[in-house]
């Protein structure tokens, strides 16, 4: 059994499609913590109602980016993680942490990177009159929102969508992409050479 551990910054809806397919699916895995750099993050509450250990290393009671970097590295390595996750936490990690972790962290990322790495991708989805918005699942490298990618989903931008519409449908396609990267991890399915990922099946690995 592969153990996961999950860092969350909010709601842990990514969090939650993660643990209900893991359970229901039978993976060779199991989700040991969920943990938040905030102690509203309403993702907790979820988590420990099944029964996870959840834990809080609030980032503002660190005096440095590193002092919370390695009291985040010691609360995740108390549950011995095969993979670790991020899913919605929204601080930048430091080199040493995510060198820590190579090859054994995977982020989502609302937008098709390389396109709009970093915050507001919707808005900036939308300004750039795109007609196409997505999500990519990633290895997570020391360059922000740059690591090989594991799958992506590609959803339409339809006339008339805001910021929460267009939101929401790429929201619909994270539920069911990072869960369908997991598995694939826990299950050894893949093939890192560079930046590109191979699943070993030739499963694909686009939604659209
Ligand atoms: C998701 O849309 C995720 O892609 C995004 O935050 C949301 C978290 O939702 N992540 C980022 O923007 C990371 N840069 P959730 O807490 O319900 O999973």
């Amino acid at each position: 059994m592969k153990r996961i551990v999950i860092l969350i910054s909010g709601r842990g809806s990514n969090m939650e499609a993660i643990v209900q397919r893991c359970a229901g699916e039978g993976w060779p895995a199991q989700v040991a913590a969920v943990i938040a750099n905030r102690a509203d993050a309403a993702g907790l509450v979820w988590a420990a109602r099944q029964g996870i250990a959840t834990t809080v290393v609030d980032h503002k009671a660190y005096p440095s980016r590193e002092a919370f970097d390695a009291a985040l590295a010691e609360a995740v390595d108390a549950h011995r993680p095969d993979l670790l996750l991020l899913a919605g936490f929204m601080r930048v990690l430091g080199a040493p942490f995510v060198q820590r972790y190579a090859s054994r962290m995977m982020n989502i990322h609302p937008s098709l990177l390389p396109a709009f790495p970093g915050l507001h991708t919707h808005r900036r989805a939308l300004e750039a009159g795109c007609q196409v918005a997505g999500a990519t699942v990633h290895f997570v490298t020391a360059e922000l929102d740059h690591g090989p990618i594991v799958m992506q989903a590609a959803v339409p931008v339809r006339p008339g969508d805001d910021e929460a519409s267009l939101a929401a449908r790429v929201l619909q396609a994270e539920h069911v992409i990072y869960p369908q990267a997991v598995r694939w991890f826990v299950e050894d399915r893949l093939e890192v050479d560079g930046l590109r990922v191979r699943h070993l099946d030739g499963a694909s690995q686009l939604l659209i």
